[in-house]
């Protein structure tokens, strides 16, 4: 009944409204965001909350980029310039791009939304890989597009075990496919493709079918044969590339993220973009942070280093733990139980991760790559949970 409280004092829904929804929105789950860091981070203890569950950077923004933020402030109550100028003549600039071939979003998040509500629907389904990132399941179907799910490359595989299987992909191809989304590098699984293997895509696709190569990551893809894709735009002018100012740029809390395609594709998609999508601060910023070619550096550096050492140490523990290109790692804890448990158990020293059961691998978690004393929390919180729970690696001796 409308009005009465539940227990936990919202009131009870009147009626079934997702009856009224789009097909697509019916059977809809919301995304799953993971733990609710906000209650922890108000229950930490004296060390803090350690936040290794979001793949944010551990070495936040640029001080370039927070100054621009600043400057912003004095003039909250105007309207951010709903063309983004200054953030797309940076990036066009960085990109090497014309201006017409950026659309601004509130994240990438809200970019990749946007594409299956333009480009997707019941007669133009989405080809994605499994073990892909969770918002493209979730725009497809509120587009009420058909997911087309093509089977990963499996654990065993020598040098991208769970990476996408790019054959298998092309195979699964069919001129009726409205888009193909993949992550490059991936995320959950951290592994990768090579500008052959994404151009080969690219050719298989029919020139109705639009390519979306999601590049959260790809500030940190330093593999021989991986150059920027963005050169590819102009020969395929079916390929979509996004960015994100949340990973490399740590400004995750702004929402900026960025689309460079052939400019008919960004003129189509204006049509839905909310006009003031993304704020004054966060324009500010992302322009700044882009030109901060010393924080960039350190982050980079830093994190790649950091992460083969976290890798090294955790495999030393006995875990299988994913190759991988991004700011974090897929680690595979062989059971479900073990990874659970030991979730449970970081959560309860206050050390957050994120776990993998809604991407269908309840044995893994995935875990940012933090600063070296971070690691090193978080690596001694593993060693006593394990203790404690007298939890074993697998072929080290039972697990629990
Ligand atoms: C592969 C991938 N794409 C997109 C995003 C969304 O990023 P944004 O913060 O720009 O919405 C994420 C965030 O984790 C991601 O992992």
């Amino acid at each position: 009944m409308a009005g009465v409280p539940t227990d936990a004092g919202a009131p009870a829904p009147a009626r079934d409204f997702s009856a009224l929804a789009s097909p697509g929105i019916r059977g809809l789950a919301s995304y799953d965001p993971g733990h609710d860091i906000v209650a922890l981070r108000n229950k930490a203890g004296e060390h803090g909350l350690l936040e290794l569950g979001g793949n944010e950077s551990a070495w936040g923004a640029s001080l370039l980029a927070m100054a621009a933020l600043r400057s912003e402030l004095d003039t909250l109550e105007l309207y951010p310039d709903p063309r983004g100028g200054v953030l797309k003549h940076a990036l066009a600039e960085a990109f090497g791009v014309a201006r017409e071939q950026l659309l601004l979003g509130n994240g990438t998040h809200e970019l990749l939304m946007q594409v299956a509500q333009v480009f997707a629907g019941p007669e133009r389904p989405v080809l994605v890989s499994r073990y892909c990132f969770a918002v493209y399941p979730l725009a497809a179907q509120a587009a009420n597009a058909r997911l087309d799910v093509v089977e990963a490359l499996p654990k065993e595989h020598a040098s991208q075990p769970r990476g996408h299987d790019i054959d298998a992909m092309i195979a699964a191809l069919t001129p009726a496919h409205g888009l193909v989304m993949l992550a490059n590098p991936n995320n959950p699984t951290g592994t990768w493709l090579t500008s052959a293997q994404i151009e080969r895509l690219l050719q298989a696709a029919g020139p109705d079918t639009l390519v979306v190569l999601d590049e959260a990551y790809g500030e940190f893809l330093d593999q021989p044969g991986c150059e920027s894709t963005l050169s590819l735009l102009l020969k395929y002018p079916n390929l979509l590339v996004t960015r994100t100012f949340s990973k490399l740029h740590g400004l995750a809390a702004l929402r900026v993220g960025v689309l460079v395609a052939d400019p008919g594709v960004v003129a189509v998609m204006e049509r839905v973009r909310e006009s003031f999508n993304v704020n004054s601060p966060g324009l500010a910023a992302a322009a700044a942070a882009l030109k901060d070619e010393a924080h960039i550096a350190t982050v980079l550096h830093e994190t790649t280093g950091n992460r083969e050492a976290l890798a090294i140490e955790l495999k030393a523990r006995g875990w299988f733990v994913h190759p991988s290109q991004t700011n974090f790692l897929l680690v595979d804890f062989g059971k479900s139980e073990t990874a659970a448990a030991i979730d449970r158990g970081l959560l309860a020293r206050d050390i957050v991760v994120r776990p993998m059961r809604g991407y269908g691998l309840p044995q893994c978690l995935r875990i940012t790559v933090g600063k070296v004393e971070q690691n090193a929390r978080l690596l001694k919180a593993l060693d006593a949970v394990m203790a404690e729970a007298a939890l074993s690696a697998p072929g080290v001796g039972a697990s629990a």
